[in-house]
């Protein structure tokens, strides 16, 4: 009887999907446009999701499941699972403790963690939490070029010294795309919520004056030249994420990073750009062995990483999902989600016969 007359507000949050609903009813315009809003007609970030889904999972029966899980390496690294969580800036608007306590809940899942340049938390605070956690994920430092290589490299200094395992270069986005739902609402960020490692730095993607937009670009914008000379500075592996014309792919293996993650910028950049589901297998054939590959875009279920690892990623990053569960429930919240999407991946792993990652291969797919 009481049971009946106690309501909860809101059910509790069974799926990613579920998460994002809730979040997009506590959000502002404003704050949901810049969270969920992707480019131009949002073309590329419908199809993300919609390319995993279109997939179909092959499952095989009455397979040997015992001692199946979820244990594997990215570039030689053991991990417990291979979720990462993905760089999200300004993590401050979707709750106050932001990002320390996404990358709490990451280090508490095991899940690796990238964070974003544009933190609204100091990366030595984040990287205290996370270290100090004996079972903390993979803990990388995500790089939005700077146009002054001293600024990189101040940057590339702190992240090494705060014990950053990584860096993670972003280079599918030297400006900012056209993103009409945040122009529709433009974001005015709250007093004490600031992307605090740029505080004293030119905003990056913001072209100098010039006659056309393209003619202040090519000074700012990173090329091939900086990936080297990042390399040889850096004490750090150096990933490349947002990479996805295979010819691109061959040619940073030939630069030396130590591994790509295909994305699309969750379809924040250029709308129409391919889904990654579709530009994952053509760089998995492109690289081969060379590189180890992450993959993020549209990932909501555990059949979506099941389907990324047979297409040949060694992990997957979703992104969208941490700015969802820190709103409705700050760190518990992201740590929930990250075991919900681990949980899923489990099952299907079971359901379709495989008791270890390293078994999701393109047959799974029925190719
Ligand atoms: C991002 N992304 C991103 N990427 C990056 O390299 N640096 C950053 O600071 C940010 N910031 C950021 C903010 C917000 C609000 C979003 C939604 C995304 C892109 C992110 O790392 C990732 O590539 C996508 O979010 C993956 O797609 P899903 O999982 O959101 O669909
Ligand atoms: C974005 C930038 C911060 O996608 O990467 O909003």
């Amino acid at each position: 009887m009481t049971e009946m007359l106690v309501r909860s507000p809101a059910p509790l949050p069974a799926t990613l999907g579920d998460y994002a609903e809730q979040a997009a009813e506590r959000w502002s315009p404003s704050v949901h446009a810049f969270f969920d809003g992707g480019a131009g007609d949002e073309h590329t970030l419908r199809a993300n999701h919609e390319a995993w889904q279109r997939l179909a999972l092959w499952p095989r029966v009455l397979g040997d499941l015992r001692g199946g899980n979820t244990a594997t390496r990215i570039a030689g690294r053991p991990v417990a699972h291979p979720i990462f969580l993905a760089p999200v800036a300004l993590q401050r608007l979707a709750h106050p403790e932001g990002e320390l306590a996404s990358a709490l809940a990451a280090a508490a899942q095991s899940a690796g963690y990238i964070l974003s340049t544009q933190s609204s938390v100091p990366m030595e605070t984040v990287a205290r939490a996370v270290l100090g956690d004996p079972g903390h994920g993979p803990l990388w430092f995500q790089l939005y070029w700077q146009p002054e290589r001293a600024h990189n490299l101040a940057l590339l200094r702190r992240a090494e010294t705060a014990g950053f395992e990584a860096l993670v270069l972003t280079v599918d986005a030297p400006v900012q795309g056209a993103r009409d739902a945040e122009r529709r609402h433009p974001l005015r960020l709250p007093a004490g919520v600031s992307a605090v490692h740029l505080a004293d730095l030119p905003p990056p993607g913001t072209p100098p004056p010039a006659d056309t937009y393209c003619a202040g670009l090519p000074a700012q914008a990173p090329g091939w030249d900086d990936v080297a000379w990042l390399r040889a500075e850096s004490r750090l592996p150096i990933w490349l994420k947002g990479v996805l014309h295979p010819a691109d792919a061959r040619q940073a293996a030939q630069a030396g990073v130590a591994g790509l993650i295909v994305s699309n910028h969750g379809g924040r950049t250029l709308d129409t750009v391919p889904p990654t589901a579709q530009a994952l297998p053509r760089i998995a054939e492109a690289v081969g062995d060379a590189l180890p590959l992450l993959v993020d875009g549209g990932i909501r279920r555990g059949t979506d990483v099941l389907k990324a690892l047979a297409l040949g990623a060694h992990g997957v990053l979703v992104g969208r999902p941490v700015a969802h569960a820190l709103a409705v429930a700050g760190a518990p919240g992201v740590a929930h989600m990250i075991r919900l999407l681990r949980d899923e991946l489990e099952m299907a792993m079971a359901l379709t016969g495989c008791r270890g990652v390293q078994e999701a291969t393109p047959a799974l797919l029925g190719y």
